[in-house]
């Protein structure tokens, strides 16, 4: 039981058009769009951002992007600015995403100039952070990611601070169905709002949200969500079907 909001995120990744958005988000609003006990944000792909945001208007759902870039407008092919998401009514962001990281090649440094554009325009960060298989296995879990929280909130001001959200990803329990117990979970999530404390102030760290990610079900999620420092889910998989999407947030509901 704490005084923050639990909070569930869908980040649908490169799934969905934008018809089968609609039709995923109008079940999801159905559900659950009347509810305001957890907060709810679905991440659709780009494409799928304009007409999901009109399938939520009205209801308690909001609107996240996957990624964007730091600009505002100007010669990068391909990318898409907070302005830009604004426009359409997105109030979050992901950042940092471990894909975004290894796939894509992002740095800390380019991370937090996303994260410093995002607070700039009014888009909440859902800053994501986290350690590969390897770095778990050598003992370097905690050392990983106290880099990437300092340096991808390099320069966050302290009045800005309590409106991020992060996201604690092992990258080894993204998509592979294994979990991170409890145990691991809870203690890596104790260790950030430690460094929330070190890095803003106490106050702060008590709001900031701090979500899992990595294999979260309808089944492991109310063991997780019970933790004192885990806030919500940030869910890949279970966020493309309405049932278990909607089953997490019941599981959060329980859990406040
Ligand atoms: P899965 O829930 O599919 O493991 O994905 C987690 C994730 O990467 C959410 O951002």
């Amino acid at each position: 039981m704490s005084s923050r909001k639990k909070f569930i995120a869908g980040n649908w990744k490169m799934n969905k058009t934008s018809a089968d958005g609609v039709t995923l988000v109008h079940d999801i609003v159905l559900a659950v769009g009347k509810q305001s006990d957890v907060e709810v944000v679905v991440c659709p792909p780009f494409t799928a951002i304009e007409s999901v945001a009109k399938a939520v208007e009205g209801s308690e759902v909001k609107l996240g992007a996957q990624n964007m870039h730091f600009e505002a407008s100007g010669a990068f092919t391909g990318e898409v600015s907070a302005p830009m998401l604004r426009a359409l009514f997105a109030t979050h962001v992901i950042l940092g995403h471990s894909e975004r990281r290894t796939i894509f090649g992002e740095t800390d440094e380019l991370v937090n100039k996303k994260v410093l554009a995002a607070l700039k325009n009014q888009l909440r960060p859902i800053f994501c952070v986290g350690e590969t298989l390897a770095e778990r296995e050598s003992g370097a879990t905690l050392k990983v990611v106290q880099t990437q929280v300092e340096r991808g909130l390099a320069g966050v001001g302290k009045d800005q601070a309590a409106g991020l959200i992060l996201a604690y990803e092992p990258v080894w329990a993204i998509g592979t169905g294994k979990v991170a117990t409890t145990e691991q979970a809870q203690e890596v999530h104790a260790f950030i709002r430690g460094l929330l404390t070190n890095l803003f102030s106490d106050l702060v760290a008590q709001k900031v949200r701090i979500l899992y990610g990595g294999s979260m079900k309808p089944a492991n999620a109310p063991e997780l969500l019970a933790q004192k420092d885990i806030d919500g889910g940030l869910i890949g998989g279970a966020s493309l079907e309405a049932r278990s999407f909607v089953e997490l947030v019941t599981a959060a509901i329980a859990a406040k």
